[in-house]
Formats: C-alpha cells, structure tokens, sequence
C-alpha cells in the first residue's frame, strides 16, 4: 500500500489535526521482524502516518531530540531492538487514533521554547506564533511593559512573550487549575517569570491594565464536526458556544478597560471569523483594528488599539 502523508487542513482550523479520516482508528500493527528505522519509519506510514509524525515518534522512543531527523536518515539501516519497535508501534497505534504527537512525546516545540504538554492543555499550534509575533512588534525590547494572556493554556504565548521580552510584566489568565498547574510547571522548568492567575477571563485582573492583551481563546462552533476528530484535548480549550464566537465576545467586551492609553487587544481566531471579530473590536470602542495572515496566508488574528485613553463603552454581545 502506498504511503499517505497527509496535511492538516489549515484552511478549516489550525486546530485540525494532521491525520487522515481513514488513518484515524486504524489498529492494523507494524511488522515488527526485520524492523530496521527505515523500515518501521515506511510501515507507519504505510499506515497512514504523516512522515513528520512517524519520524517524531521514533526519536522520541529512542531517546533522541526531537530535532534530530538528519539522524534518523544517517541510521535507517540500524536494527531497532525489540522493545523499542514494540513501543513505537503501540504510539503509532496511538498517533492513528488521534492523540497529538506531542501528547505521546510529551513535549512540544513553540517560538524557540520547548514545552511539556500532556491532555490538560491544548497541544500548541505553530499557527499561534503569528500571535506572539504581532505582539512582539508592539513591544518594545529595551523598555518594560505589561501584559496579559488570556486563556494560556501550556504557557506558550506568555512564556514566549516573556522569553523574548525580559523586561515586559508578564500575567497570565486560564479557567482550567489543570492547565495553570502545566503552565507554571512550564515557566519554572525554562526560568521564566509569568504571574498565573485561575479564573474566567478579566476577572482575577480587577483594576490591572495592560500594554498588551493577548488571547488564543476557543472559538470553534459546538456544532462543527471537526470537534470529533479534536477529542483528545480538552474541551474547554477549544468549543464556544453556537456560532464560535462566545469567548471572543466576552473578551472583546471586557478587554478594552484593562488596557493603557495607547494599548493593544490582538486575538487569534478561526479562518472565517476575521470580519466578525473586526466588528467586535470597533463596536468595543478600539481603533486602528486590522488582521494578520497566519503562514498559509489565512487572516488567522485580529486586534485593535485603545487609542482614546478613556474607558470604552460596552461592546455588543
Ligand atoms: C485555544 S486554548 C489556548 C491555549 C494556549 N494559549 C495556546 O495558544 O496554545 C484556550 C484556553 O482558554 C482557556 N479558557 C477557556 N475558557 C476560559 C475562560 N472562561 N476564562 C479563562 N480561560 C478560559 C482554556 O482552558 C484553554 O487553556
């Protein structure tokens, strides 16, 4: 059988994971005689494996960083031990059940930081980094300045916002104490300061404002059938509401009067939300609102600036 890698389907939802409707379920195991790293590496995916996938799994079976490929190439004709083409298997297994790769691995790598995820949190995704990205712009290196990541989940926008930016006061807000415990595990593992905060949204930051707010919050429909495929992650990280767009609300409404003179709300959404959430961020009284395209060129977050210095009118619901 031909191999399948198979993309994720950025155009629907950063959060589509990358395997296939047919790959998903499959039990059928690896022919573990004769297994040499290149064969077992053709018999997952010959199972429907994406290669990235199958060679992620295998380094981290063998103890190796997950960066590692070119060794994986240099070695395809070194025999696997048993035990090892036994333990790929059953994550192979795993994988084509839907589990993220970096719930099996344990880790994940997101804007230069490597992070210990597990299913407590959203397995990051590389699409967020356009977030950070805009938000450095914002932030000026050699100047300290406050800022707030709403819903962190592992950390990843905070700890890299606050790895890049060693002057910037970092907070960071989630609803779940299970992700916060990942999260502040995260921040002291890699020795960098966040003040975590457990509540819903704007709430545990009474009376704070912010030169920046940032948030990746759910914003995929609970009636969208992609959610089934996304079963392994926690729920709470990822549905809201019947249209996508109760959380996004909810920030857009209270947001603006945590945020300076002059301060940023920018927000990460789904593929067709952009319009939405611009309309959202004027009628919450921010100017200069404008998107940004993720790597596939998808307008993949929205943001606006509080440019009156005067707190805004509620926006609508
Ligand atoms: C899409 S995940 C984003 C996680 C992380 N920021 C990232 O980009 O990988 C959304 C996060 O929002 C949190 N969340 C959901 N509802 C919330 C609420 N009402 N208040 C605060 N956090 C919430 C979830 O627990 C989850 O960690």
């Amino acid at each position: 059988m031909a191999a399948r890698p198979v993309s994720p389907d950025r155009r629907r939802s950063p959060l589509t994971p990358a395997l296939s409707a047919e790959g998903r379920g499959s039990n059928a195991a690896c022919d573990l005689a004769h297994t040499t790293v290149a064969h077992a590496l053709a018999a997952a995916q010959q199972r429907g494996l994406p290669r990235i996938d199958a060679q992620m799994l295998l380094l981290h079976v063998l103890g190796r960083a997950m960066h590692d490929r070119a060794w994986l190439i240099a070695h395809d004709g070194d025999a696997l031990a048993p035990e090892a083409a036994a333990r790929f298997d059953a994550l192979c297994a795993r994988r084509l059940r839907g589990e993220p790769v970096a719930y099996l691995t344990g880790t994940k790598a997101f804007h230069g930081l490597t992070l210990h995820v597990d299913a407590r949190v959203l397995d990051p995704r590389d699409d967020t980094e356009t977030l950070v990205d805009w938000a450095l712009d914002l932030l000026p290196a050699d100047r300290p300045a406050r800022v707030l990541d709403l819903g962190t989940g592992s950390g990843a926008i905070a700890l890299a916002l606050a790895a890049a930016r060693p002057r910037a006061d970092v907070w960071a807000v989630d609803a779940s104490a299970d992700a916060l415990a990942v999260a502040r595990a995260n921040g002291q593992r890699l020795g960098l300061v966040v003040t975590w905060h457990h509540g819903h949204w704007l709430a545990p930051v009474a009376g704070q404002r912010f030169d920046v707010i940032v948030s990746n919050p759910p914003y995929i429909a609970e009636g969208d059938p992609h959610l089934a495929a996304l079963a392994h992650e926690p729920r709470v990280a990822l549905a809201s509401g019947h249209d996508g767009l109760r959380d996004l609300r909810a920030i857009c409404a209270a947001a603006p009067a945590h945020l300076t003179p002059g301060g940023w709300l920018l927000l990460e959404h789904g593929h067709d939300q952009a319009a939405a959430v611009r309309t959202l961020l004027r009628a919450a009284g921010l100017d200069h609102v404008q998107s940004r395209r993720d790597l596939a060129g998808i307008e993949r977050c929205s943001g606006g600036q509080m440019t009156t210095g005067t707190a805004p009118r509620p926006s609508a619901q």
